[in-house]
């Protein structure tokens, strides 16, 4: 017979190996970089002015950063950086290239689903990549100890005390001390302080916001990531819990985020695992906006109306159960969203089946439904160690047509974010001048 000792031993091993491992099978010199665009991409795809345009704006003014010229001196290629430096300096028929940005905080986005291989994960890594390219600044926040959008992102190296689960350990802990603050005398608190809570978690009490926070090689995308010891923040969460039962735990991650200067961002997408858990929880609560992708096939299908039942259930359970603690940790219930979007994946238009499945989510979900599904893209599916996103992927390794095709696809279903995301910022800031 075998038992939990056995597991731990088969650990040790692995451990002692790793490094031997990492170095026979993995690259360390292989680090994820941005690739500079073109001025045919610039002047088509993000400041949508003809090429000449843009061409003769930059002779004009050799001011203006002026990218680098290809070996072969045809083309001209500028960094995100360059591109972003454009846009605050040039104006169009008198038109800013500024994408609009309501005031107030930025907008957060969970991109949602019960149902493992939907294309969650690449749905939060384009819409982030399509949303920087459209000069907006993007925090993501991957909530999977799968950890793919960190590895997608290029990093490698995550301990877990810089994931969500670290966010819930500070949080648990500036909960448990505000709590024992708000009794007269302390005694009679009954509740521990942070100080009685285990020597790991209060070691994470005193983290700067701005220290879970890492660069990514995009500019303008940073990243809260995620690795594989995270996963054990659920069982250590019904811990934590146990511990301290006036912990509002679904809301660690809403009250870390508020934390933030209001312009430090202008989204933050939110990438969730394929479970219902504490970190899931804590996004589905934090999130402004839900955004659920499903596959086009009948599981999926089966699963989304799971998953539906089951955070509805569950927001249900919190907002009935929480309330007077929550108001106390000034969460307000029941927890409302400004939108739910379900998003099609993965999908064929020429698959009679696929068409058959949208027509079913259309008659179902009515409005609720995205006008634009993500495409199967080959270019997706076969893009190498890093996942590169089809804006990361050099239109020049394959045909214009090709890679045209591709982002596409994204592209018009961004541009839906967009104006999903838009009217709700819009909405709320009206509410906030009222
Ligand atoms: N539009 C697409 N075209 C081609 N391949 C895709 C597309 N979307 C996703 N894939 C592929 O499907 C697989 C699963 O995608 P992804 O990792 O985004 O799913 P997920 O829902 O995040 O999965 P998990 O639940 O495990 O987190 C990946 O190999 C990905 O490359
Ligand atoms: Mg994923």
């Amino acid at each position: 017979m075998r038992d939990f000792s056995d597991l731990q031993s088969m650990n040790e091993r692995s451990l002692a190996q790793q490094a031997m491992v990492r170095k026979a099978t993995f690259d360390p010199g292989e680090i994820k970089g941005l690739r500079p665009f073109s001025i045919w991409e610039i002047s088509t795809f993000m400041f949508g002015v003809p090429a000449d345009t843009l061409r003769k704006k930059l002779a004009d003014d050799p001011s203006l950063p002026q990218g680098v010229v290809e070996e072969d001196g045809r083309q001209r290629w500028f960094s995100l950086d360059e591109i972003n430096e454009l846009r605050r300096l040039l104006r169009f028929r008198g038109k800013s290239l500024l994408p609009k940005r309501p005031k107030g905080r930025a907008m957060r986005i969970a991109v949602s689903n019960f149902k493992g291989g939907v294309g969650k994960t690449v749905v939060a890594q384009h819409l982030a990549n399509a949303a920087a390219l459209d000069g907006y600044r993007v925090l993501c926040v991957d909530f999977d100890p799968q950890a793919t959008l960190t590895h997608s992102m290029g990093l490698v190296e995550v301990k877990e005390w810089n994931t969500v689960w670290g966010i819930m350990c500070r949080d648990l802990c500036r909960e448990a001390d505000r709590i024992m603050a708000s009794y007269d005398d302390p005694d009679d608190c009954p509740y521990p302080s942070a100080d009685e809570l285990p020597q790991d978690v209060q070691s994470i009490g005193s983290v700067r916001v701005q220290d879970f926070i890492q660069e990514t090689c995009w500019p303008t995308i940073d990243l809260i990531p995620s690795c594989a010891n995270a996963a054990f923040v659920e069982f250590a969460s019904a811990q934590y819990r146990a511990l301290h039962k006036a912990w509002s735990f679904f809301g660690c991650v809403s009250r870390y985020l508020d934390e933030l200067p209001d312009d430090q961002y202008d989204l933050i997408i939110f990438d969730c695992p394929p479970a219902i858990g504490y970190q899931s929880l804590n996004a589905a609560f934090a999130a402004d906006i839900l955004y659920i992708p499903s596959g086009p096939g009948y599981w999926e299908y089966d699963s989304t109306t799971s998953y539906l039942g089951q955070l509805g259930d569950a927001m249900q359970d919190i907002s009935e159960g929480f309330g007077p603690l929550a108001a106390d940790a000034g969460l307000t219930l029941p927890k409302t969203y400004a939108d739910i979007r379900v998003l099609m994946t993965r999908f064929e238009t020429q698959n009679p089946l696929h068409q058959a499945m949208m027509d079913a989510f259309r008659n179902v979900f009515g409005a609720d439904v995205c006008q634009n599904p993500i495409e199967m893209t080959r270019a997706v599916e076969q893009s190498g160690r890093f996942q590169m996103s089809v804006y990361e992927q050099d239109y020049r390794q394959m045909t214009r047509e090709t890679w045209k095709r591709a982002r596409g696809s994204f592209d018009r279903a961004y541009d839906e974010f967009k104006s999903t995301i838009l009217r709700a910022w819009e909405a709320r800031e009206e509410e906030t001048q009222r």
